[in-house]
This record gives structure tokens, C-alpha cells and sequence, in this order.
């Protein structure tokens, strides 16, 4: 309050200074050239003392009527900005964090209070000190000085494009962060001599193209900063490939990381999540000969957006959340395994939810049969029976696959796919073919000349692929052309065929399903079993190594020998106690129960992936203790306890105000979306619930106990075998009635939670005089009535802020809705509740009865048993996108 308020006071000082040196300007003579068309930075008076030889002083505040244009002989010198028109944009000096050097670069203005780099001009020619400056010269060249010895020397100048006539140059930053040096005189506003935007550094704003000119063979690519604190060029690029059918590629120098694949008319094939949404806009132009490029927009600017390639090589879509004060990840490309580039070689498809995750084409096998059994699996599969070369090969169709990479293709955007088909097996080279373009219905050819590599599994938003195979390799009957009486005999066959094997399946359907109920207990121990995600590099693997381990003794000592007053309570999996390791350090430990039906081998490789997890928002594993059959996962000490203990509790409630309360439902929303969606991993916790987030001594929330519901799944202690994840009350109905679970089921228990913080109440066990409803259905009552206020509890009155009480009981609906496709994801969640976008009218919630389930306390984490036709769990814990 107090720092906004000088803030302003200082603004309003700021204002007069400059209205006055203004007008001292007019008499005294004109401006000198260095400084006029220019404002200063004014939050870099406070934090640096002046350059030599020019002090900052009031009296460099210059009108900013003109400030987001240079003009030629003026400067711009470390400490000034230039700012564009609508305040968006900022072009001036900075300095990484933690480091000495300054670099010209543009950022976001008044929108992105956190400074976020999204250009630098020297990248790899930093200045020592503040005395660099900007000018623009006759020929349209912006130039910069380091302003020492070789003051003329230019450590980074701009290229003109074009060369300008007689008229004079500007500089001028648009606002869409866009800097341009232009004819001032020029009418076109779209003709630039030159722009920034044609030199991409590690961030993709939205208008901006990437891709390249075909004619000029300007190539528009974004490159990572070599680390957080050196915007030098890094080892990672984003880029257009126009060697074959264009392709969105990440590369780490020469070599593929991630292909996100060739456009297919609606978006890259290898990601289906690429979907026009009322936020985002994608746009995707190839000419050939002319242009190939892809940009994305935001439109009507509801939110703040960019793509960037981070320093470790992550492409992600970051949207800013101006009431947190953060930026989110929305979206990442090499989130799961299948997107390592290549993982399975040539000739095989990569699944992210099976195990092994490679698998051969049909017709083809390992190389290497030694290696794939080592899940080694990139020297890739080769074909059983070579091709004939002839019209005696035929293809297999694989549907709903990624498109394999296209760089030794041919296509033709005019034929169909038969013409496509026939063209392919006239060529003995070509491998496979198909459809170019998806967006209405499938038109066009794309040939593949080479090894098929880097096909994957995608159930949302795959293609159909034809394979080339040798004709014994295809068990279907293929019609042969002009001998109709042959040809009706085997449509026959096939009828026939088709028929009887439909009776089968139904039969074998009856049989497989008969059998699946009687086998869901072993299911469980198989899903435990599920290897985990092959780490590529060998690097990598040692670094796995490096279990974080601690001794028994160790343990013994810090929780004086498990102690009955060191126990903090019992959790799902087992008793949680609290210690201290010799050096002072607090930490809980969690003693698993005895036998887990899972090999040690398994567990250590989940404790150290789950070490790796790393978000504020998320409780840390510092490791585990392996003695014998005892299993234990030690963790850092929250001192706070769980959420539970505050909202339910008529005094403790009142600790957290609105204020405190936002951040609870902002933190384990983003922990959860980093679960989601960030992780290598991407889990499903499963059990969100009140008594599962903690606190830290800031009441920050941190979400624990992720992961263990993959771990220890089953929990199939002897005697107690009815133990399933999830507690009653945040269960989705798809996940408590048929055992189905998807991030989708988290969602809902987060809208539980989300109701149960602003409320105070309990959704199990909720009651209220007036109807049969629980905590959800009381709130979507309330809601339909216009009368949602009435939900928040009574000590929250006085801190809140209605619209925002408001958003977050909309969005804790649109969570909660009875069908699962109708909830949003959590990137979607975090958005919504980030932003002041208009909402859609939440449907009906998922149980919202108050239903008498078999007696559990809801608060401790008792699980339910099959009593209530909830399923054994059988399912892996990852999930598709
Ligand atoms: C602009 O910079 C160039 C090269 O750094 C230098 O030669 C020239 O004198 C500068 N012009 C002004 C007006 O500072
Ligand atoms: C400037 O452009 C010319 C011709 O387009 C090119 O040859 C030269 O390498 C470019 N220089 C820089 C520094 O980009
Ligand atoms: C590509 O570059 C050339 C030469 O600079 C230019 O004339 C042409 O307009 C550019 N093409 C596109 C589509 O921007
Ligand atoms: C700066 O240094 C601190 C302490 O070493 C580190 O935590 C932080 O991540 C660094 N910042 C960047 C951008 O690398
Ligand atoms: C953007 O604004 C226009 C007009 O102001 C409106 O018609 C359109 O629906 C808006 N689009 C979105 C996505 O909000
Ligand atoms: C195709 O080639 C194979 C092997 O070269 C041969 O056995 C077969 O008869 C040929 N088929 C046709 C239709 O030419
Ligand atoms: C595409 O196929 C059509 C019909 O066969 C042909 O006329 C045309 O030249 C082909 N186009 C290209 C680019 O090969
Ligand atoms: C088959 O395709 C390859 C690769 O495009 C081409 O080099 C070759 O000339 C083609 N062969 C025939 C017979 O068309």
C-alpha cells in the first residue's frame, strides 16, 4: 500500500520534472540532440548509480510525447528507454540477473511487472558498464557503442534490409514489442527497412513469424540463451525445416531433440494439443518458392503470451497471471517420452502409456533383438520379408499415428490417396505415404523416400500412415483389378470372414470381460510393475544414480527410534513421523507399509524420479531409507501442518484470510498443473484432499503424497486387500463408479477442494437442514440462485473481494461438472482463475447428493473398499495429453 502509493507520488514528481524541463528546453534553446525523444527508466534511478560522466538527474526526463521512436544523431543511453505507444513494449539497457554485463534488449512494459527479456540486440557481445549507447545513422543503421576507447566501433549494428531514399530513418518500437527502423516519411506502415522481429532470439511473441523466406532465405528462428544469465546463443533452436515437407523442429546443435512435426492443414502432427481455443489463434502459411512460416496470436489481448525456448531446451507457452505475479507454463513440447526424438528408431511406434514403450510396425523386427530387450530400442526394427519392388507390395495402415519425418519426402497437394497410392508403388523407393492435408476431410499426397522414424501412438488427433510392405506380409485378401468374378468371390470371403469374426469377438469380449473382473486384483501388481520411462543419455543415468539415501541409524536417531510423541499421523500409505537429522535439519518420515508387491529395484527408481520433481508447490523428497523389507520416503518438514487442520477448524480459519486463501488455491493449482503437465513424468495424484496439502512456515501450500499413489497403487498388504486410492467426497463419479481416472479426475477433486477452502466446510460429511445435498450440490444451488456469496464462510467476510470470490466459485463448477470432457485441464484452470476472461456457464456437478458410502472420515485418508463397486485400481498413473 504504502510502496504504491510513493510510487505514484513519484510519478506524479516525474510528471512536473519533465513538464518543467520541458518547457526550460523551449527557452533555453533547442534540446540537445542526445537526449530529446526519450524517457527515462525510471526504476533503474533507484537501482544503479548513473553512468560516468553523466549523472542521472531529473533533468534528463525528456517529453515522451515521441518516446517510442529514435530519430537520426539521436541516442539512447543506458538508463533510458524507449517505450511503445501503448506502453507494452520497453527498448533500454539491462543486466541479467547475476551477471555484470549489460545488453540492449526489449521487454514487457507496465503489463509484466517482473522484468521478462523477449529480445536482446549484443547477445554475444555484452557491454562492461553502463556507459552503451544506440544511435541510428543516416542509412538507417542502428548501431550500438560499448561508449569506451572505440567509441565508433559498433559492438552489434543492425542490417538494413533495403536500402532508404533520401529520407530520414526512424527507429521506432511498435506495440507489438516489434523494433523497426523505417522511412519516416513512409506511408506503408508495413514496410521496414529493418526489424526485430526478423531476428528472433529465444522467444516467439504473438504476430511474429517463424519459418523463413524462401526467396530471400531469411531464416526466422528462435535460439535458447546459453543459461538463465547469459543471453549468449545457446545449444537449443526452434526452427522451420524446409529440407522435405516443412517441419517445426527443436534442435540441439545439428541434432533433432523434438519434433513437433509437418503441418497438417489443422495443426504439427505431433501435437494435437495445438488447438484454436477462444484465447489462442495459430496461423500457418507455406508457399513454396515464397514463404513457410508459423505465428501464433492473442486475440482481443486477453492474456499475455509467448512461446521460448528455455536454456535446457523446453519449448513451452507461457501465459502471464497478473494476480500472482508469475509466469505459467500452459503447454510444453517434450513433456513425455515419446517426444525424445527418435527413442524407438526407425519402423516402430512409441507409446507413452505401455510398457515397453516401443514397439515394431507390423512386419518388422528389432535390429537389434539383444538391445530392445535392454530398452535400447534406437537402432530401431527392420523388415521381416524385403520388398518385391513390384506390384505384389501393398501397405498396412497404421491409424492415429504421428507422421514420421519428413525430410526425404515428395508430395503433391492435388491428388487423392489412390492416385497417391499408385505413385508410391511405382516408385521402389518409397516407403509409405499419405494424406497431406486433414482440415477438410483428406486431400493430397506426402511420399516418404527413406526410413519411416519418429512415428508415435497419439489416440487425439493422429493420422493414418500407410506402410509399403512386401505382399506376403499382409494377411488381407487385395482384390486384383479386372477379373470381377474373383473379385466377388473374395468380397464373399471377406463378408463372411467379417461376420463370423464379429460373433467371435462378441464372444471373446463376453470371455475377456468375465476374466478382467476376476483378474483386476493381479492387474494392480502388473501396473505397479510398469517400467518407467527409458533415460536416454548416459549422463543422465549416473546422474539417476546418485540415490539419495539415509541410514537406518540415521533415522532411528532423528525420530528417537520412531517414538510414539515423534508420530505426526497416519497417511495412506503408512505412519508419518517427524525428525531431525544431527545437523538440525527437520524432516518427516513416512514409513511404508511392510509389503508393497514391489520389486526394490522399482522403488528405488521411483524415489529418485520423484526426488527430481521439483516445484514450490510441491512437498520435496530429499530420499529414502531401504533396511531389509522396511521402506521409508523421508521428506523436508512442513511445520504447519495440513490444510485440514485450518479450514475445518472453527479458530484456525480465522489465520487465513482471502488473501492467504487465494494463494492456497493459486499454489495447488499450479502444483498440480506442474504434475500434469511439466513434469518428465506427468502424474495423476489421485488423492487431492485437504489433509494431503501441506503448509510451510508461510502457510504456502505444497501438495504431498504425489506419486505414491504410482508407487504403492495397490498397497497390498496381506489381510487388507480392499485398499484403493482416492477418499470419498473428492472422487469424481467416472473414477469412484467405473475406476476411471485421467487428470481429468484430479481436476474434479480440485474443485472440491476449491469449494471446501472457501467454504470451510467439508463436502463429505456436509449438512444442511434445508435439502439432501452436499457441499457441491449446496454450492451449485447457491450458484443457480445468484447467490454464491452465501457459501464462503463467515470469518472471510470482511477480507474479500467479491469478483473474485465469485471467479473462484465459477471456476470451482466448471470443475467439478458431472462429464469429464466438460471440465477444463488445469493449464486451463490456472488460466481462468489468473484472469478476468469471461467464464463458461458451468453443467451439472458429478455427485452432489449427500450419499450414506460405507463410515470413512474423510479427513484421515481411510480408503474405500469394493463394497462400494469401486474397481481395484488397474491403471498406470500417466496419462495421454
Ligand atoms: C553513432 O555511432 C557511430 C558508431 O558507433 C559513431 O560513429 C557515430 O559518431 C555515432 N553518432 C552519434 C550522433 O553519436
Ligand atoms: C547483412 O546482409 C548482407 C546481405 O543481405 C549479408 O551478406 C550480411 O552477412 C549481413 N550481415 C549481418 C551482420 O547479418
Ligand atoms: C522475401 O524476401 C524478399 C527479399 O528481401 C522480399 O522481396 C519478399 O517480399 C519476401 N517475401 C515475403 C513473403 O515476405
Ligand atoms: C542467480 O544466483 C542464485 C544463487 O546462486 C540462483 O539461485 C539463481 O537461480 C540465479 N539466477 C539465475 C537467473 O540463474
Ligand atoms: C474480440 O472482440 C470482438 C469485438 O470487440 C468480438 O466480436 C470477439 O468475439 C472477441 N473475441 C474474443 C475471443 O473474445
Ligand atoms: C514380384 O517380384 C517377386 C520377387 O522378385 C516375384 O516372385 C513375383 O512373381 C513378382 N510379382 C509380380 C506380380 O511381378
Ligand atoms: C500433381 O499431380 C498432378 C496430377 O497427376 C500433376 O498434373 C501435377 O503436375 C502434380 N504436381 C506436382 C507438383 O508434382
Ligand atoms: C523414385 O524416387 C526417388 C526419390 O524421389 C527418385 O530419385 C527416383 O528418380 C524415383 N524413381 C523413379 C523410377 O521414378
Amino acid at each position: 500500500m504504502i510502496t504504491s502509493f510513493t510510487n505514484s507520488l513519484f510519478h506524479a514528481v516525474i510528471e512536473v520534472c519533465s513538464a518543467l524541463s520541458l518547457r526550460a528546453n523551449h527557452e533555453c534553446g533547442p534540446p540537445s540532440p542526445q537526449k530529446s525523444s526519450v524517457s527515462s527508466l525510471t526504476d533503474d534511478l533507484w537501482a544503479r548509480p548513473g553512468p560516468s560522466g553523466k549523472p542521472n538527474s531529473l533533468s534528463t526526463f525528456w517529453s515522451t510525447i515521441d518516446a517510442d521512436t529514435l530519430t537520426i544523431g539521436q541516442s539512447l543511453t543506458d538508463g533510458e528507454s524507449l517505450v511503445s505507444s501503448g506502453g507494452s513494449f520497453r527498448l533500454g539497457f539491462f543486466r541479467p540477473e547475476n551477471s555484470s554485463s549489460r545488453y540492449l534488449g526489449i521487454w514487457y512494459g507496465a503489463r509484466v511487472p517482473t522484468q521478462t527479456i523477449v529480445w536482446v540486440a549484443n547477445r554475444g557481445a555484452p557491454i562492461s558498464d553502463t556507459r552503451g549507447f544506440l544511435n541510428l545513422t543516416r542509412e538507417g543503421i542502428l548501431a550500438l557503442s560499448d561508449g569506451g576507447r572505440n567509441n565508433n566501433l559498433a559492438v552489434w549494428s543492425s542490417n538494413v534490409t533495403r536500402r532508404p531514399g533520401n529520407n530520414p530513418v526512424v527507429a521506432q518500437l511498435l506495440e507489438s514489442g516489434n523494433l523497426v527502423v523505417r522511412e519516416a516519411a513512409e506511408e506503408n506502415p508495413d514496410n521496414f527497412l529493418w526489424q526485430s522481429f526478423d531476428y528472433l532470439t529465444n522467444t516467439l511473441l504473438p504476430g511474429m513469424k517463424l519459418g523463413r523466406n524462401l526467396t530471400s532465405g531469411l531464416n526466422r528462428k528462435m535460439r535458447s540463451w546459453r543459461s538463465g544469465e547469459d543471453p549468449a546463443e545457446g545449444d537449443f533452436s526452434v526452427l522451420i525445416e524446409t529440407e522435405g515437407y516443412p517441419q517445426l523442429l527443436v534442435r540441439r546443435g545439428a541434432a533433432i531433440q523434438f519434433r513437433a512435426g509437418s503441418w497438417n492443414g489443422l495443426r504439427f502432427t505431433g501435437v494435437p494439443a495445438l488447438n484454436p481455443s477462444p484465447t489462442f489463434s495459430f496461423e500457418y502459411r507455406y508457399e513454396e518458392g515464397r514463404e513457410v512460416f508459423f505465428r501464433f496470436g492473442v486475440p482481443n489481448n486477453t492474456v499475455v503470451s509467448r512461446y521460448a525456448i528455455s536454456p535446457a531446451g523446453l519449448l513451452q507457452l507461457l501465459t502471464w497471471s497478473s494476480r500472482t505475479g508469475v509466469w505459467i507454463v500452459i503447454a510444453t513440447g517434450q513433456g513425455d517420452r515419446c517426444e525424445n526424438y527418435g527413442l524407438c528408431g526407425t519402423y516402430a511406434n512409441c507409446y507413452t502409456y505401455r510398457a515397453p514403450a516401443c514397439q515394431c510396425l507390423t512386419g518388422f523386427s528389432p535390429r537389434n533383438p539383444g538391445d530392445w530387450g535392454r530398452s535400447d530400442w534406437e537402432e530401431g526394427c527392420v523388415r521381416r520379408t524385403p520388398l518385391a519392388c513390384n506390384s505384389s507390395d501393398g501397405f498396412i495402415m497404421h491409424s492415429r499415428v504421428k507422421l514420421p519425418n519428413t525430410a526425404v519426402t515428395r508430395w503433391n497437394r492435388t491428388i487423392g490417396l489412390a492416385e497417391c497410392r499408385m505413385l508410391c508403388l511405382g516408385n521402389c523407393s518409397c516407403t509409405g505415404y499419405s494424406s497431406l492435408d486433414i482440415s477438410n476431410g483428406e486431400s493430397g499426397c506426402l511420399m516418404w523416400f527413406d526410413d519411416l522414424i519418429d512415428i508415435r501412438e497419439l489416440a487425439d488427433g493422429g493420422q493414418d500412415l500407410y506402410v509399403r510392405m512386401a505382399g506376403s506380409e499382409i494377411r488381407e485378401v487385395v482384390p486384383e483389378q479386372g477379373r470381377p468374378n474373383r473379385r466377388r468371390k473374395t468380397i464373399i470371403v471377406i463378408a463372411s470372414v467379417i461376420s463370423s469374426s464379429m460373433a467371435l469377438l462378441v464372444i471373446l469380449g463376453i470371455l475377456l470381460y468375465a476374466r478382467k473382473r476376476k483378474l483386476k486384483q493381479k492387474e494392480t501388481l502388473k501396473t505397479i510393475n510398469t517400467p518407467l520411462p527409458r533415460i536416454k543419455s548416459q549422463k543422465e543415468r549416473n546422474e539417476e544414480l546418485d540415490l539419495p539415501t539415509f541410514d537406518l541409524s540415521t533415522i532411528v536417531e532423528a525420530t528417537n527410534d520412531f517414538a510414539i510423541g515423534n508420530k505426526l499421523g497416519e497417511g495412506g500409505f503408512g505412519p508419518v513421523y517427524m525428525g531431525k537429522l544431527s545437523e538440525g535439519q527437520e524432516i518427516a518420515v513416512k514409513r511404508l507399509s511392510k509389503s508393497s508387491g514391489q520389486g526394490l529395484n522399482e522403488f528405488k527408481n521411483e524415489v529418485i524420479l520423484f526426488s527430481k520433481l521439483q516445484h514450490r508447490n510441491l512437498v520435496r523428497l530429499l530420499g529414502c531409507c531401504i533396511n531389509d523389507d522396511e521402506k521409508m520416503l523421508i521428506y523436508e518438514y512442513m511445520p504447519n501442518k495440513s490444510l485440514d487442520f485450518f479450514i475445518f477448524n472453527e479458530t484456525q480459519r480465522k489465520l487465513l484470510n482471502w488473501q492467504r486463501r487465494t494463494t492456497i488455491i493459486d499454489g495447488i493449482a499450479r502444483g498440480l498443473l506442474y504434475l500434469h503437465q511439466d513434469s518428465r513424468l506427468r502424474i495423476i495424484h489421485r488423492d487431492l484432499k485437504a489433509s494431503n496439502i501441506l503448509l510451510d512456515k508461510e502457510l504456502r501450500p505444497k501438495i504431498s503424497d504425489f506419486g505414491l499413489a504410482r508407487t504403492f497403487g495397490g498397497d497390498q498388504t496381506e489381510g487388507e486387500t480392499n485398499k484403493v486410492v482416492g477418499t470419498f467426497g473428492y472422487m469424481s463419479p467416472e473414477y469412484a463408479v467405473d475406476g476411471l481416472f485421467s487428470v481429468k479426475s484430479d481436476v474434479f477433486s480440485f474443485g472440491v477442494l476449491v469449494l471446501e477452502i472457501m467454504s470451510g466446510r467439508r463436502n463429505r460429511g456436509f449438512y444442511h437442514a434445508d435439502h439432501d445435498l452436499n457441499l457441491v450440490g449446496h454450492a451449485w444451488t447457491l450458484w443457480n440462485e445468484g447467490a454464491a456469496l452465501g457459501l464462503i464462510d463467515d470469518s472471510l467476510n470482511e477480507s474479500c473481494n467479491q469478483s473474485e470470490v465469485l471467479r473462484c466459485i465459477h471456476v470451482a463448477l466448471l470443475c467439478v461438472q458431472q462429464r469429464p470432457e466438460d471440465r477444463p485441464n488445469m493449464s486451463a484452470a490456472v488460466l481462468m482463475l489468473g484472469s478476468e476472461n469471461p467464464l463458461p456457464q458451468p453443467k451439472l456437478p458429478g455427485f452432489y447428493l449427500r450419499r450414506n458410502p460405507p463410515e470413512a472420515d474423510s479427513s484421515s485418508s481411510k480408503n474405500i473398499n469394493d463394497s462400494c463397486s469401486v474397481n481395484q485400481v488397474s491403471m498406470t498413473v500417466m496419462e495421454p495429453r
